[in-house]
């Protein structure tokens, strides 16, 4: 429920265990009173007398001892008493940069308003939105900061608006999502990086008196960090300690920062990537911030997962793929590469059919003359001499096995050599006059021009119109440089970072709207834009490009620290792996692969018979526990070999799936057991051997891991629910 006490000026967004107060003065402005556990009894209107603390800075309002810079700030200014990193900046034509926004009024609406151009949380029976609404009446500006509260869910998004309601342009240097000031920094930064193949590794880095900037400069979200970070209480363990974190809604530049300042204070902020982004703003126009997924958990990183995964599926996922069990596919990349010879892919085609695969997916090389990266892209009709007929009569095959068929594109890319280079050379990503450089052979269109993106809209629709298409991969494989256009002004130019992801987002709008059973995958070369932007369109993503089983621990872990399983594509792939040439047992890549959206990256048709067995045992089983995994709750395990093994859990209705992988085993070691979670005490589990046990033994004692005695060893068990005592 969100309430405002006239008297105080306190509003209270009071979800189901979190609590977020912000006070306004009698100056009209507004303070960041708290964010944690949820309070019932009082409103904390003592809070802010309270605050002791030295400060060399000037008095607001000629008010004697009132300066805003001692002060939590809700959204803070720069300059006006407050040098601390504020949370937005606008440039105005004098040329000078102090703004003033005070509260003019607000609105506590039932539902949320949608982001114009930007995907968000969808409207759910249980949100309410406070609008607060700001003015600055000597440059004659609006702003409206937006706080939804999805009580059940208890998370809040936030984002602000900006409205030039006077007659001089502005220009916007930066307007972040969201800003939460708290009082104390003996807190760790927790936040997601790595590389291309390397996605997502939890960091954890203990603060000290310093700016700390978590960012993207790549055009896309990117491998190096993802848009999301928390600060964590010292102790903070799965399942005790505060955790404050916060996502952005965005696939494009961001930056996430924390400011310790002097006196001890934490600013933690999220928005678009501000030193790559200056917007004007002229008179009568709105700009819209993306949105901010804010979400607390006073239990440790347990509920922070939970959270964010339910959030994610109730509210951002399509609804329609939100809660549907996804298809076990077989992938053409890693087993031919851009080899594909129509009749090795049949036979490819139909041994999957035989060992349980559901759907088969042409990746990259079907178009143009595609034998290599240096070629092709922008040219989606079929190689007429790997497909001699055209695609239609290998898809009718491919479907008269009783499969669904996948195809792959990266629309958003160029080869030189293709007929629509040839067409608009013009269409490219570039600062004209300069020279543009190669990144796999291709450039990147310029999706901040409007005939691109109609040009696209029509020729994916076409595409999908065409073929009988259950599943298009969407890719994107480099990062951009020399950003440009050849049709912005050059003021825009400023903007082209912000103007691409706006006209992606409606390209991706458009496309997912017209085909709206199709089931899209989101790919950058793996995870480089696995964020909640492309989440809201796409209700998969390829997690990494990297398919060794052994690195897709720290990578899958990472990944669901916030995203759901069913978000995260992981196939078993050959050995020795392609990425990083090591070999694991087929068992191993099976169990880790069974923590996502499960399939095979590699020539099925070539094992030997008894690799084949074993296969299409493995499909059985992700069957039986496919709706667990993909619909049911996610627990990370603690294990008994620290830093040597990962285990996790995930549980339903009706089963509980235990996996456990272990990288190295280590001589005369005893037999370890595996504590489990997320059970419920008093119910009865069958275990893969017969044996009962009630759920407070299992989680007191676990289950025994045997004793292992090579590298790279997977145990899984499957726990049958039988009845509550
Ligand atoms: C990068 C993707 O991550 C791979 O799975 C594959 O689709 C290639 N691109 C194709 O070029």
């Amino acid at each position: 429920m969100i309430t405002f006490d006239e008297p105080t000026g306190i509003f209270h967004l009071q979800g189901k265990q979190t609590s977020y107060f912000i006070q306004k003065n009698e100056q009209n402005h507004l303070f960041h009173l708290y964010w944690g556990s949820r309070l019932e009894k009082r409103l904390p209107d003592y809070v802010l007398k309270e605050i002791k603390r030295a400060s060399y800075i000037a008095d607001a309002d000629h008010i004697t001892e009132y300066k805003l810079e001692r002060l939590p700030q809700e959204y803070p200014a720069f300059g006006n008493s407050d040098l601390r990193k504020p949370a937005y900046q606008l440039t105005f034509q004098n040329g000078t940069r102090i703004s003033d926004f005070r509260y003019v009024s607000h609105k506590i609406l039932e539902g949320k308003p949608e982001l114009e151009g930007l995907p968000s949380l969808r409207e759910s029976d249980d949100c309410q939105t406070l609008k607060i609404q700001l003015h600055d009446s000597y440059q004659n500006l609006d702003m409206t900061l937006f706080y939804t509260l999805y009580e059940e869910g208890d998370i809040i998004t936030r984002h602000v608006e900006l409205e030039n309601v006077g007659e001089d342009a502005v220009e916007i240097n930066q307007l972040n999502s969201a800003c939460v000031e708290l009082p104390t920094s003996d807190l760790d930064l927790l936040h997601l990086s790595g590389s291309w193949a390397r996605e997502n590794g939890i960091q954890r880095t203990p603060l000290s008196q310093l700016n700390y900037r978590v960012e993207s400069t790549r055009g896309s979200s990117s491998h190096e960090h993802n848009p999301f970070i928390a600060l964590v209480e010292k102790e903070t363990t799965e399942t005790t300690g505060s955790v404050y974190s916060m996502n952005l809604v965005y696939s494009g530049n961001f930056e996430a920062t924390v400011d310790v300042e002097m006196q001890d204070a934490v600013r933690m902020q999220i928005g678009i990537n501000s030193s790559l982004f200056d917007w004007q703003l002229n008179a009568s126009e709105t700009f819209v911030s993306p949105e901010a997924v804010l979400v607390y958990s006073q239990n440790g990183l347990q509920e922070l997962t939970h959270k964010y995964h339910n959030a994610y599926q109730e509210h951002l996922l399509p609804p329609k793929f939100a809660k549907e069990v996804r298809p076990v596919l077989v992938n053409s990349w890693e087993a031919c590469y851009f080899d594909l010879q129509e009749e090795s892919l049949l036979e490819l085609a139909q041994t999957s059919k035989d060992l349980g695969v559901e759907l088969f997916v042409l990746d990259d090389g079907w178009f143009g003359h595609r034998d290599d990266t240096s070629s092709s892209l922008g040219d989606w009709f079929v190689d007429q001499k790997k497909f001699p007929q055209g695609l239609e009569p290998f898809i009718r095959q491919i479907k008269q096995l009783g499969l669904d068929f996948g195809i792959w594109v990266e629309p958003e890319m160029i080869s030189e050599d293709s007929e629509l280079y040839r067409q608009h050379p013009d269409w490219c990503i570039e600062v004209p006059g300069r020279l543009k450089s190669y990144s796999r052979g291709q450039f990147v269109l310029d999706l901040a021009n409007t005939a691109v993106q109609d040009y696209l809209i029509a020729t994916l629709t076409e595409l999908v119109q065409r073929y009988d298409i259950d599943y298009v991969k969407w890719d994107m494989n480099r990062s951009m440089t020399e950003p440009g256009s050849n049709v912005l002004t050059s003021i825009q130019q400023k903007e082209f970072y912000h103007r691409y992801m706006l006209g992606l987002y409606r390209v991706l709008d458009q496309v997912t709207q017209t085909f709206p059973d199709i089931l899209f995958e989101n790919c950058a070369g793996g995870g480089g834009r696995f964020d909640a932007g492309m989440m809201y369109y796409m209700p998969q993503t390829w997690t990494s490009d990297d398919t060794d089983a052994i690195e897709r621990l720290s990578i899958q872990e990472g990944t669901g620290l916030i995203y759901p399983a069913i978000t995260m594509g992981a196939h078993v792939s050959q050995v020795p792996n392609h990425q990083i040439g090591r070999v694991t047992p087929l068992k191993t890549r099976g169990v880790v692969a069974m923590q996502g959206n499960f399939g095979y990256e590699m020539d099925l048709s070539k094992l030997p018979a008894e690799e084949k067995v074993e296969i299409k045992e493995q499909i059985q089983q992700f069957k039986a526990i496919r709706s667990t995994v993909q619909l049911g709750k996610f627990y990370r395990l603690a294990v008994p070999v620290r830093d040597n093994a990962k285990a996790w859990l995930f549980v339903d209705d009706q089963q509980v799936v235990i996996s456990y992988v272990q990288i190295h085993a280590k001589p005369n070691s005893p037999s370890k057991r595996l504590k489990l979670t997320g059970l419920s005490a008093n119910t009865l589990y069958q275990l893969p051997t017969g044996e009962k046990r009630y759920g407070d033994e299992l989680m007191a004692f676990g289950v025994a891991i045997d004793v292992v005695k090579e590298d790279f060893y997977s145990q899984q068990w499957i726990l049958k629910k039988l009845e509550e005592a």
